[in-house]
């Protein structure tokens, strides 16, 4: 399945991890080979909970710029490697600290409650910070009256809301990837397909949501197809995850939703572009020369901290 050259570079990035005793860190939607040479894969939960844990001085995160911003911060002492500075995230990039600041003073009254998927500097503005994984629990344990303002995730916040009863006020940003699946495509998928069921993340729209049968994150949905007794099912979230899920079920077959085609919009694939700039080559390197490094402003750190921090003790 991998080329020869790609053979060689996981051989020299495992053997030079163990020179230098890093740790690698992947996201499920990275490709399958950077994957295959991680020694920890997750959902962003996992991942934050896991830096927090490793002994090894040189982490090497590879998913994309928030989430080795959030290592840095829960690992300051570390030397947190990324191997593209570039590889961003849309639905970060649709909140930026200084809107989040004019909103919060708006709205007085109201505790922010965010998407981990934000920028080192809106968690800083954050109260405490939620991922797909842990958000219902975490709203759920805040007082009933307390009025929230959630982002940057419209769909997750609009689920959220439907799960939990709250009416929390909701910035309007998503992931390019997440927002862009066929409702279409699925209704004909369900219709070729009929009974399988439908696993989908909370970042898709609400119509998505809706013909549905389980909403999670790429962990807990990974973990439903594990324990499940059914053989197939159709899948609402960024491909790299079918990596994991075939691996380990190799006897189930897994049906991607196809995103609806817009002329001139990114790929037409369900693939995020800025996971997949994680490439061997790039590991490699950044592990040979240690760099680019993570850093995080101290300053702004040390008031994002205090959020991720809430998060990690409330779920
Ligand atoms: P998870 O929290 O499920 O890992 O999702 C992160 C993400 O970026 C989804 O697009
Ligand atoms: Fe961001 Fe979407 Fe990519 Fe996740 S899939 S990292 S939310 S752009």
């Amino acid at each position: 399945m991998f080329s020869e050259e790609q053979e060689r570079l996981k051989e020299q990035i495992l053997q030079l991890k163990k020179e230098k005793d890093a740790v690698i860190f992947a996201h499920y939607y990275t490709r399958p080979e950077i994957q295959d040479i991680a020694d920890f894969i997750g959902d962003s939960l996992a991942l934050a909970q896991q830096a927090t844990r490793v002994r090894a001085n040189i982490l090497i995160m590879c998913g994309v710029h928030f989430m080795g911003e959030t290592m840095k911060i829960l690992c300051p002492e570390k030397k947190v490697l990324v191997p593209d500075m570039a590889a961003g995230c849309s639905l970060a990039d649709s909140c930026r600290a200084e809107d989040l600041a004019a909103f919060k003073a708006e709205h007085p009254d109201h505790m922010v409650v965010s998407y981990v998927n934000t920028t080192a500097e809106v968690k800083a503005l954050t109260d405490v910070v939620v991922t797909s994984s842990n958000a219902k629990k975490i709203i759920d344990q805040l007082p009933a009256e307390q009025k929230i303002i959630f982002g940057p995730d419209y769909n997750l916040g609009s689920y959220i809301n439907s799960v939990t009863g709250r009416n929390m006020l909701l910035w309007n940003g998503a992931c390019h990837v997440h927002s862009r699946f066929s409702l279409e495509a699925l209704l004909q998928l369900k219709k070729k397909y009929p009974g399988v069921k439908v696993l989908a993340h909370p970042e898709c729209k609400a119509p998505i949501l809706a013909q549905s049968d389980v909403i999670g994150s790429t962990k807990a949905l990974l973990d439903y197809a594990i324990g499940s007794e059914e053989k197939q099912f159709i899948i609402a979230t960024e491909s790299g995850i079918l990596h994991e899920m075939q691996k380990a079920c190799p006897e189930k077959t897994f049906i991607p939703v196809p995103p609806e085609i817009t002329e001139g919009v990114g790929c037409s694939c369900n693939e995020c572009e800025y996971m997949r700039m994680n490439t061997l080559e790039k590991v490699y390197a950044c592990l040979r020369d240690e760099q680019p490094e993570m850093i995080v402003n101290k300053e702004t750190a040390a008031k994002a901290i205090s959020s991720i921090e809430r998060m990690l003790r409330m779920s």
